[in-house]
């Protein structure tokens, strides 16, 4: 029975004996035909693949390039105030220095214990004006460093101090500084890059008080943790406020309610870059009139160590 059915089922027509082998040979035709085109679109997707991943390098490079161009200008408006803050010092140093100088001039002999006190009282303020200026040189130089890919545990408490610093020039005639700094364990960053956010979330708090009344206004720095995983900083003032409208657009590039060489625009939406790339994120608060808080909230080192430990193991 079942021999049957096969044969009935497959029977060649009688007449059309080349059927069956034509057949093949399509069906070879069109497999070979097929093989084809699969490696022409696989050696297509090769090559768009190819290109993505140039364009993603290119992309990357351009982008540590806006970062560190963004940094540059930052220093750059900085660079007035910072010439104040290392030539207050270095006035300092050299009128202490011209003094001994002179003292040892006017003396022959070993000078007497008094002047001999005076000068080494003039001598240690000259070594704390230069303590001073190393210590701006010190923080600058985060900043500057252009090699800054290196991801690893940072310290915010340290960072945020070092931002504080080289922003002082601004702050100051305009804001006391105050300080809520818990010891708060290593957040997963790039030291430079961290120290910008901060430092343009200062600069921003400065611009946002008009000079001259200091006493009255606070540009407020604090760090905690927030569960056990995060570490949130708050960079708040009591500035001017941004409007529900400008809200919206703040943390878009080129968005400035400032003239030209004061604001590029780029601060926040750097801010933004840096921040969600590492894992965490950024957000604002703020009333016309009384101020605004900007928090950015990033993952402790260890949890993201762990983090990426097990999506590895995965
Ligand atoms: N703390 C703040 N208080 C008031 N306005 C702010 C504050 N921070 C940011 N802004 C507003 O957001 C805009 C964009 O900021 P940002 O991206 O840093 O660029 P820029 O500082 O160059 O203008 C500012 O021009 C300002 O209008
Ligand atoms: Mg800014």
């Amino acid at each position: 029975m079942k021999q049957q059915a096969k044969v009935v089922r497959f029977a060649v027509p009688e007449g059309r004996g080349e059927y069956g082998t034509q057949g093949e040979r399509e069906m070879r035709r069109s497999n070979a035909l097929l093989e084809e085109t699969v490696r022409q679109r696989t050696a297509e997707l090769e090559r768009t693949n190819a290109r993505l991943e140039e364009s993603l390098r290119q992309l990357q490079i351009a982008q540590a390039q806006l970062l560190f161009a963004e940094r540059l200008a930052t220093i750059g408006q900085l660079a007035a105030g910072l010439g104040h803050e290392i030539n207050n010092p270095l006035a300092f140093i050299l009128g202490n220095l011209d003094y001994v100088q002179q003292q040892l001039a006017r003396t022959s002999g070993a000078p007497s214990p008094e002047d001999s006190q005076e000068m080494m009282e003039a001598l240690a303020d000259a070594r704390d004006g230069a303590e001073r200026v190393r210590l701006i040189v010190r923080d600058l130089k985060v900043l500057s460093h252009p090699n800054d890919m290196e991801l690893g545990p940072v310290d915010v408490v340290a960072t945020l101090r070092g931002a504080a610093k080289v922003a002082a020039y601004e702050v100051r005639g305009r804001a006391r500084l105050v300080e809520a700094l818990d010891a708060v364990p290593p957040v997963n960053a790039h030291r430079a890059r961290l120290c910008q956010v901060f430092l343009n979330l200062l600069i921003n708090a400065a611009h946002a008080i008009p000079p001259g009344q200091a006493t009255r206004n606070e540009i407020r720095l604090s760090a905690r943790m927030d569960g056990t995983t995060r570490v949130l900083v708050e960079v708040s003032d009591t500035g001017c406020g941004i409007s529900p409208g400008n809200l919206e657009r703040i943390f878009s590039p080129f968005f400035t309610t400032k003239p030209v060489g004061v604001g590029t625009g780029l601060g926040l939406s750097v801010c933004h870059g840096i921040v969600t790339a590492l894992g965490g994120d950024i957000s604002v608060e703020s009333e016309v009139g009384r101020g605004s808080t900007f928090r950015v909230s990033l993952p402790v080192y260890e949890a993201s160590c762990i983090e990426v430990g097990s999506s590895r193991a995965a």
